[in-house]
């Protein structure tokens, strides 16, 4: 017969949580020692209710070395930042269970209420010690927490759907450091909240983590010049995407078909040019702004892929090899909506900008990591291949 929870053993069971630490001995103590908050849920498992206590002491991190990292677009340039920073209290904002009661469905009930109270000024949420173990498990927590999911449709990089809704965070080579951005900002469209969750952790010396970056600091410390001729004309995103036959990142996987009318259907319900080529290639372009306003703030973010969409971030890419092609004949570009060529400088500021205000923490099993899209920026620290087990999976929402 198996051990069942109760609240005589959640009384005996010394907790670990505040900062500085101090053990607790009872629910009752545990929230009234805390200087953080703590939220409860709706469910009752044996009698108990699931709780998330906000732990106040960001998680520790080793920093990563940025400047001179290979596979990193733009770290070679003078002045880029030679580390990135630490997390900081509150960014992300962490939570941990107050007790172990309570099965994945109950626990969604609990992240919910953090969520919807706690995303959009935080910006990023960070929850450990969940029962999240499996891809399934995450996509069952996703599912409770009752948000619109999103498909991963027309967007830029090659991910593998795993379960309903939970995708492969990228399928990048793994020692590629992908370049800060925000989710789909590329494209009229886009998800208001990515879940993060760590599956097999990357190991602390090897890379892999998942950078975020405050879009709020990075457009306060744009350059003013640059951000009125960005915020006048616009970014330009130009996009070239093979056939199955000559790659493996094709236009079938990006559109999830195999129909071109189906391809041209997706491009003109957007308004995008495109053009079919020779070699069965795709290339169409469009103009999108540089900033937009949040939905629930009203508050003007930093919102474009100007510098992740660059043709640059092929010159360090291990599949691509150096700058050899013309500027439109990579997977994509951008530019000034006009199509004059953003000078190298100014991609250099924008990089700088966005990894001076990122940070990073160690993945851990079952993290799960949640950003208003439109607040935080992520990316990805390039790690050991073949040492490294690092698997994060992410899911989308478009509310
Ligand atoms: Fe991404």
């Amino acid at each position: 017969m198996g051990v069942r929870f109760n609240f005589k053993m959640a009384a005996s069971i010394p907790l670990k949580l505040c900062s500085p630490p101090v053990y607790m001995y009872s629910r009752i103590s545990l929230f009234r020692a805390c200087p953080g908050r703590w939220f409860s849920g709706t469910g009752a498992v044996q009698g108990a209710t699931p709780r998330l206590v906000q732990v106040e002491e960001p998680p520790p991190y080793t920093p990563a070395r940025l400047a001179g990292r290979p596979y990193l677009s733009g770290s070679q340039s003078a002045g880029f930042p030679e580390f990135l920073g630490r997390a900081r209290p509150g960014f992300p904002a962490m939570f941990q269970p107050g007790d172990t009661a309570g099965g994945i469905e109950e626990w969604s009930a609990v992240v919910k209420g953090v969520i919807d109270r706690e995303l959009t000024r935080s910006g990023a949420l960070l929850f450990r010690g969940l029962p999240v173990r499996t891809d399934q498990d995450f996509g069952r927590l996703c599912q409770g927490l009752g948000y619109d999911m999103m498909v991963y449709k027309g967007g830029a990089v090659d991910r593998s759907e795993l379960t309903d809704m939970v995708y492969t965070a990228a399928d990048e080579p793994l020692e590629m450091t992908i370049d800060l951005h925000t989710e789909m900002s590329y494209l009229p469209h886009w998800p208001r909240k990515l879940m993060f969750c760590c599956i097999k952790p990357p190991g602390e010396k090897y890379g892999g983590e998942t950078p975020i970056t405050d879009m709020r600091s990075v457009l306060r410390d744009m350059d003013p010049a640059l951000l009125d001729r960005l915020r006048t004309r616009g970014i330009r995103y130009i996009r070239n995407i093979a056939d199955r036959s000559r790659d493996v990142w094709c236009w079938q996987r990006t559109f999830r078909t195999e129909d071109r009318e189906e391809v041209e259907k997706f491009l003109a319900e957007r308004d995008f040019s495109f053009q079919w080529n020779s070699d069965d290639s795709v290339t169409y372009w469009y103009v999108m702004p540089a900033t937009r306003e949040h939905p629930a703030t009203g508050e003007t973010l930093w919102f474009n892929q100007a510098t992740s969409h660059h043709c640059s971030y092929f010159y360090q890419h291990p599949n691509f090899g150096g700058a050899g092609r013309a500027k439109f004949r990579y997977p994509f570009h951008t530019c000034y909506g006009d199509g004059e060529e953003f000078r190298p400088e100014e991609v250099s500021h924008m990089q700088q900008v966005q990894w001076r205000h990122a940070v990073g923490f160690h993945w851990r099993a079952g993290d799960v990591l949640v950003v208003d899209n439109m607040v935080t920026g992520h990316g990805r620290m390039g790690c050991t291949p073949g040492v490294s087990g690092r698997k994060v999976v992410v899911s989308l929402t478009s509310n």
